[in-house]
């Protein structure tokens, strides 16, 4: 699907790296609790590993990828994410971390829009966001992108989970 990075009003979405800022931020995001209790804790494997399979993960199929949220200052507000969900029948997720620095700006609301839109655009009909109940901050996001609530769903990642959908537009020929 051609160029690396997605652009929008504020942001620059590009593949996360293994340079020594991205791997730096990536520790920071990934360390911290209020980031990690609604993931189901830190990340199994170290940055460079991360980087290593999302890059592998948009190598098999470039619908899919997890970008770095990059701001005009070029500091990183964290990710972005449009994959497969783990143990589905080809069900599509977006998900969002960030730094808490970077929180009450509109970035995780603003990034998911551009990659739902860029899914859609390949041709995807649907796509979903699986939130831990009580994280009211991320179904605050998917609120506001106008996502539907279907309620709680244990198939995904093996614990209950508040799913949201939403569908593609629907193109009137
Ligand atoms: C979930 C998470 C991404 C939400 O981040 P967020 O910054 O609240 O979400 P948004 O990007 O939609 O930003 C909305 C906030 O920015 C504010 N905002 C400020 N300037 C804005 C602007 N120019 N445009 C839009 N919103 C703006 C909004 O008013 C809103 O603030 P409010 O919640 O106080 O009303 C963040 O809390 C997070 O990373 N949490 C940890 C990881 C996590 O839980 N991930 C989800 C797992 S399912």
């Amino acid at each position: 699907m051609g160029d690396d990075a997605l652009h929008t009003e504020r942001l620059r979405l590009r593949p996360w790296t293994t340079s020594a800022a991205d791997l730096a931020r990536l520790t920071d995001i990934y360390r911290r609790d209020e980031v990690t209790r609604w993931l189901g804790g830190p990340p199994s494997v170290p940055p460079e590993e991360l980087v290593a399979r999302w890059a592998s993960l948009r190598a098999r199929d470039d619908r899919f990828c997890c970008w770095a949220i990059e701001c005009h200052d070029g500091s990183v507000a964290g990710t972005v994410l449009f994959k497969p969900l783990p143990n589905g029948v080809g069900e599509v997720e977006v998900g969002w971390h960030l730094h808490p620095d970077s929180w009450g700006h509109g970035y995780a609301t603003e990034a998911a829009r551009a990659v739902i839109q860029r899914g859609f655009e390949a041709g995807l009909p649907e796509v979903y966001a699986v939130v831990r109940p009580g994280n009211e901050a991320s179904m605050a996001v998917c609120r506001r992108l106008g996502m539907q609530l279907l309620g709680r769903i244990r198939r995904w990642y093996d614990v209950e989970l508040e799913a949201f959908r939403l569908m593609a537009p629907t193109v009137v020929e």
